[in-house]
This record gives C-alpha cells, sequence and structure tokens, in this order.
C-alpha cells in the first residue's frame, strides 16, 4: 500500500510577502540585489531546465554521473530508511538514489513549488507502490519541521544550490540541516567546485543566451507580481568570477539611466547608466572548505565523490 501526502508549511500569501521584502530591500540598497530564490516561476523553471541541458552547463550532468556512480556506495554507507531532499523539483536526479536504497520506507521531496511536489509524487508511488511520499510545501531555508518518519534519514541537497546563499547564510542553513538529524543520520550535499575561470564564465553565459533570458526572468516576476515597468532590453546580463570570494556573480547592468516604478511598494527605483543589479552568487568549493563548513555544524564529511574530470562533488557527512 503506498501513501502519498502533502503537507503546507508556508502560508499562500507568505511567498507574495517575502517578495514584497526583498526587493524593496534589495532596491533601496547600494549595490542594488535580488535573490536568485526569484528566478523559478514557471518560465524560469522551465528556463533553467533548458540551462541543464546546454553544452557550457556541466555542473547537472557531473553530479548525474557521480549519483548513477555512487549510488550503490551511499545506500550501504548511511542504510537509509527515509530520504528527505530539499529543493526536490521535479525529482529527476533522485530517481537514482530511490532505485538505490533497498531499506528505504519514506520519501520526503520539500520544495516552495506544490504543483512540482505533486507532479513528482505522483508519478513515484506509481512506480514505487511500497514506497510512502509525505511532501512537504515549505521553504527549506526558513527552519523545517520533519514528519516523523523512521531512521536512519538521509538529507540530501543536490544541484550546487548551497552555492546560492551567502557563507554566513550557508553556516545558518547548515545548522538548521544539523538540528534536524540524530546521531547516525545523514546529509549528502552537491558542490561546484573551483575550476579555470573561463569554463566557469561560459557555465554562466552561454552562447544561446539562455542563460541571459534566466537572469533577465527576475524582472518579469517582479513586472508582474509588483506592477513594475522593468524593461528587460534596458539591461544587459553580466557574468563573473570572484576570485577572491571564489563564486560567480550574474548581474544584470542598466545601458543607460533609468527609472523604475514598483506600484505595489509606492517605490521608484534609480539607475544610474551602467549601474549593476546582483542577481545571484554562485559559490565554487573545495573539499578542504567543504569539510571544515561541515564540522562547524556538527556534521562529520565521510566520503567525498567527484565526477571523472573532477568538476562537481558530492559528500556524505554523518551527524555525530
Ligand atoms: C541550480 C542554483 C545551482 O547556481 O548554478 C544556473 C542556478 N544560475 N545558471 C547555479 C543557475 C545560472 C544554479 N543552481
Amino acid at each position: 500500500m503506498s501513501t502519498f501526502l502533502v503537507t503546507r508549511t508556508l502560508p499562500e500569501d507568505a511567498t507574495e510577502a517575502a517578495l514584497r521584502a526583498d526587493v524593496l530591500h534589495g532596491l533601496t540598497r547600494t549595490p542594488k540585489t535580488l535573490p536568485p530564490k526569484w528566478f523559478y516561476d514557471a518560465h524560469g523553471s522551465e528556463l533553467f531546465e533548458k540551462i541543464t541541458e546546454l553544452p557550457e552547463y556541466y555542473p547537472t550532468r557531473a553530479e548525474r554521473e557521480i549519483l548513477l556512480a555512487r549510488a550503490a556506495e551511499i545506500a550501504s554507507a548511511t542504510g537509509a530508511r527515509t530520504l528527505v531532499e530539499l529543493g526536490s523539483g521535479s525529482s529527476d536526479k533522485t530517481r537514482h538514489l530511490l532505485d538505490a536504497l533497498p531499506a528505504l520506507h519514506t520519501y520526503v521531496p520539500v520544495d516552495v513549488s506544490e504543483s512540482a511536489l505533486t507532479q513528482a509524487g505522483q508519478a513515484l508511488i506509481a512506480e514505487r507502490p511500497s514506497l510512502a511520499v509525505h511532501a512537504l510545501i515549505a521553504d527549506f531555508t526558513g527552519g523545517l519541521t520533519l514528519p516523523g518518519t523512521p531512521g536512519p534519514r538521509l538529507v540530501a541537497f543536490l544541484g550546487g544550490t548551497i552555492g546560492n546563499l551567502l557563507p554566513a547564510e550557508r553556516a545558518t542553513f547548515l545548522a538548521s540541516v544539523r538540528a534536524l538529524l540524530s546521531p547516525g543520520d545523514a546529509l549528502l550535499l552537491g558542490t561546484d567546485l573551483v575550476k579555470d575561470e573561463s569554463v566557469l564564465v561560459d557555465a554562466y553565459d552561454d552562447a544561446a543566451g539562455v542563460t541571459a533570458a534566466f537572469n533577465k526572468n527576475v524582472l518579469s516576476v517582479v513586472n508582474r507580481e509588483l506592477g513594475a515597468d522593468f524593461d528587460p532590453d534596458d539591461f544587459a546580463h553580466v557574468a563573473l568570477w570572484d576570485a577572491e570570494e571564489e563564486w560567480i556573480e550574474m548581474r544584470l547592468r542598466a545601458r543607460s539611466r533609468l527609472t523604475v516604478k514598483i506600484p505595489a511598494l509606492d517605490l521608484a527605483v534609480d539607475f544610474a547608466a551602467g549601474e549593476e543589479l546582483r542577481t545571484e552568487v554562485s559559490a565554487k568549493f573545495r573539499e578542504e572548505g567543504v569539510r571544515g563548513e561541515m564540522a562547524a555544524a556538527g556534521l562529520e564529511m565521510t566520503h567525498w565523490w567527484t565526477d571523472q574530470e573532477g568538476r562537481f562533488a558530492l559528500s556524505l557527512s554523518m551527524a555525530r
């Protein structure tokens, strides 16, 4: 007998309130910023799916290669009976893991997108009738409560999305993940790695312009949700490597001096010609850095696997 439950921990109107707060805060400070989570409306999610198929964007393929090669090791190292996936989206990559975990009793996909959760959950229980699926509509950066499912638990955070958090946010996030775990539970983390600058920049500035469209989509989201009058054509897509911080930044650069009205906030925002709005940080990692961040959160990194070309890593860390 399979079960499929959906629990909402995010009020229906929380998203709109959070967007308003982020836009007000981010566009009235210098330099201007917007958090990357607002890329992902239906159109932005489609554009991201296209990005994962671009020749320049290697992380998705590299991570899938590692998952395929290491799923059995992950299963034996964790003995997981519950798999919690943060930012599960379509649960595509997770299938390799689900198929490899023989003791798995419950899958807990966590995402802000109810439609993605419902689709993925229904498809999964059709394929795996013995699996219980308990989906959580939640923002995983905002303190989670997990259903009482059998241990050991494995929490997976894939795709390199942890790189979208700033270092201080990462520390808070990892501590909150650790708080969900009991000794013997584990975190499986996907991290993109530091590498040649040109490879990194090309991955965020592809020849077909899909990443540029993805970047500008955040302006369309603000237009639709808050009645703003951004013209995406007024901005140029910028991707650059910060060698000090070891992260990629995406920015939108105003092509001329302009003013944007945001009626829902009763706000007019001035851009100087050439002024840049930072829309994403995507940090790249090294093994020792990840080990250190895990230790600081009370997690012990026990496994570090990379793809053949050494571009991306999956690490497994245990709660002590
Ligand atoms: C899915 C968040 C990891 O940072 O590489 C892709 C998003 N941004 N191209 C990343 C993204 C630009 C992606 N993450």
